[in-house]
């Protein structure tokens, strides 16, 4: 009788972090991949974020276009010196870099670090997927040979 009492007060101990998370790892955005340029844009997608028993809508960006050989490039907008949120072509005096207000940080389009700027190490790049024509972004990952 005391095992039948206690499994379920067990279960609702350990149940979150014994749960599947499954369920998909790339995130749908309304970003058809027909309309991804050079230029690289803003990208927005939601996704529900579970931490044990709390469950909340998270919103991240991703600076999305195409390389010069039509490749999808997804970058995280996480600086890397202390994790302020990168723009694009706003630092009039270094145009077409990746520019982080907080301290100064650039990087170069493809998310390369500049020497002698705050960041240490390239932005982040997103794994992706394409469904339907429309981009799905995933994890972000150190970009290789970082
Ligand atoms: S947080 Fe980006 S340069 Fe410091």
């Amino acid at each position: 009788m005391a095992a039948g009492m206690l499994m379920p007060m067990v279960r609702f101990a350990v149940d979150p972090v014994l749960q599947d998370k499954g369920g998909g790892d790339f995130v749908p955005t309304d970003k058809k991949v027909d309309e991804i340029t050079t230029e690289p844009t803003r990208v927005d997608f939601t996704f529900t974020q579970k931490d044990a028993w709390y469950e909340s809508e998270v919103t991240n960006t991703a600076w999305v276009y195409k390389d010069e050989k039509g490749e999808i490039v997804a970058l995280s907008p996480v600086c890397k010196h202390l994790g302020c949120t990168v723009d694009w072509n706003t630092d009039k005096s270094n145009p077409n870099h990746f520019f982080c207000p907080c301290h100064y940080g650039l990087y170069t389009k493809d998310g390369t670090n500049v020497p002698g700027t705050p960041p240490t190490a390239p932005l982040d790049v997103y794994e992706y997927r394409v469904k339907d024509g429309y981009l799905q972004i995933g994890k972000a990952k150190p970009r290789k040979g970082a």
